[in-house]
């Protein structure tokens, strides 16, 4: 794993939003993973300057997230649906019908999840696939567990990540209880992997994802097995690492 510790969240927002225009430029009808948080905001924010001003182009450009809550419309404005229109979708020049983000308003997860893996498997897989970073080192909703589930999948999110991402919700109550995401192995299976991590509550689990076990307790560790990854942080979320 590569890692590159830059000196603020513009920094890291320019690196990685360099990364992914590459990965445009160098194959203009690529395929993105993307993800959510607020981590990826600035370098979403990036790519949207580099179109407008027309660097790049998105017109034949293949989107999947990682990851929505189940029962959240595409609509409600803390749906994974919405962030993704908001920051980028409705800003580039993307074919939004080549936009894919789980359907969290299906209530059948088996289909919700199926259907999701498959049109992955159709479109030939993942060519670049953007990450954050859980405090408990969960990718997309895996969170901690006895075993790297391999495909997509429901999960019921930890107290943790419920109380983490419930800074967005009005109060947290409102935070849904579970998600469909990516499995592991879906990630696993990207061709490459960018992951961002910022700000100092993320500098132990950034640590412990360099040099700790490989193991589902921490879902992230297992980027370690995989031949293309980088990892860009901040000094904040790198402070315990080495470079
Ligand atoms: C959510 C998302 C993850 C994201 C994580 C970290 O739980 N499902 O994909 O990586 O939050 O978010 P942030 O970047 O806001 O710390």
């Amino acid at each position: 794993m590569d890692l590159i510790i830059v000196d603020n969240y513009e920094e890291l927002s320019q690196r990685a939003a360099d990364i992914i225009a590459s990965c445009v430029e160098a194959d203009p009808a690529c395929t993105l993973g993307l993800a959510t948080g607020t981590s990826p905001i600035g370098l979403y924010a990036k790519l949207v300057e580099k179109c407008q001003a027309g660097e790049i182009s998105f017109k034949d450009v293949t989107t999947f997230n990682l990851d929505e809550y189940r029962g959240l419309n595409p609509e409600h404005n803390q749906s994974y649906r919405y962030f993704m229109n908001h920051h980028l979708f409705d800003k580039v020049d993307i074919n939004k019908e080549a936009t894919h983000v789980p359907d969290g308003a299906d209530p059948d997860a088996e289909h919700a999840c199926a259907i999701y893996e498959q049109l992955i498997e159709r479109n030939g897989g993942i060519d670049l696939q953007l990450l954050g970073l859980g405090h408990n080192g969960h990718i997309g909703f895996n969170e901690p567990q006895d075993d790297f589930p391999a495909k997509t999948h429901l999960v019921q999110l930890t107290q943790r990540t419920i109380e983490a991402n419930s800074r967005l919700f009005d109060s947290i109550d409102d935070v849904p209880r579970e998600a469909y995401t990516m499995g592991i192995g879906t990630i696993m299976a990207a061709r490459s992997i960018l992951l961002v991590a910022t700000g100092s509550s993320k500098a132990q689990i950034v640590h412990d994802v360099m040099y700790g076990l490989v193991t589902p307790q921490v879902p992230a560790s297992i980027l370690k097995f995989h031949p293309n990854v980088t990892i860009i942080v901040d000094k904040e979320a790198g402070a315990l690492c080495q470079q």
